[in-house]
């Protein structure tokens, strides 16, 4: 299967707590190549934006709130099968249902403090990177 590519996002939390370096090698370990990152603190309307899909839910206030709390980091990875293996590697939203080695198992603190994102389908995974990378950015990965 050739390669693809996934968007995922070092969280407030596991970046705040000096967990990103582990993360990403714990993914690089298991095959993710990164093609692109970068560190920035999100905006109120960036988050909201972000997480439009989300805004009728309960928790959607509190996400935002959480994810322009301080600095995150976007990458983009390349794998075969990315979107799913990505999936499978960061585990289930909740840390307390993740299976074990997973990448939330291992470095969340909670359901919404969950450490890491990761795109559900490649259409997500296009568009999500194309919120955080220019178009230049995104042809250098490629
Ligand atoms: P993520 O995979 O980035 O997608 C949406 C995010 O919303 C999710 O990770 C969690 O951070 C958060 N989230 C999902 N469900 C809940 C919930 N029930 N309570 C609080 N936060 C949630």
């Amino acid at each position: 299967m050739p390669d693809s590519y996934t968007l995922t996002i070092v969280k407030p939390d596991a970046f705040g707590s000096n967990k990103a370096g582990k993360i990403i090698a714990h993914l690089e370990a298991q095959g993710f190549r990164v093609r692109a990152a970068r560190v920035l603190h999100l905006t109120k309307v960036q988050a909201e934006e972000f997480y439009s899909v989300h805004r009728e839910r309960p928790f959607f206030g509190s996400l935002v709130q959480f994810m322009t709390s301080g600095p995150c980091m976007p990458l983009v990875l390349e794998k075969a099968d990315a979107v799913a293996a990505l999936r499978k590697a960061i585990g289930a939203t909740d840390p307390k249902e993740a299976e074990q080695g997973t990448v939330r198992q291992l470095f969340a603190e909670s359901k919404e403090r969950n450490a890491i994102h990761a795109s559900d389908s490649d259409e997500n995974a296009a568009r999500e990177s194309r919120f955080f990378f220019s178009e230049s950015e995104l042809l250098a990965a490629r």
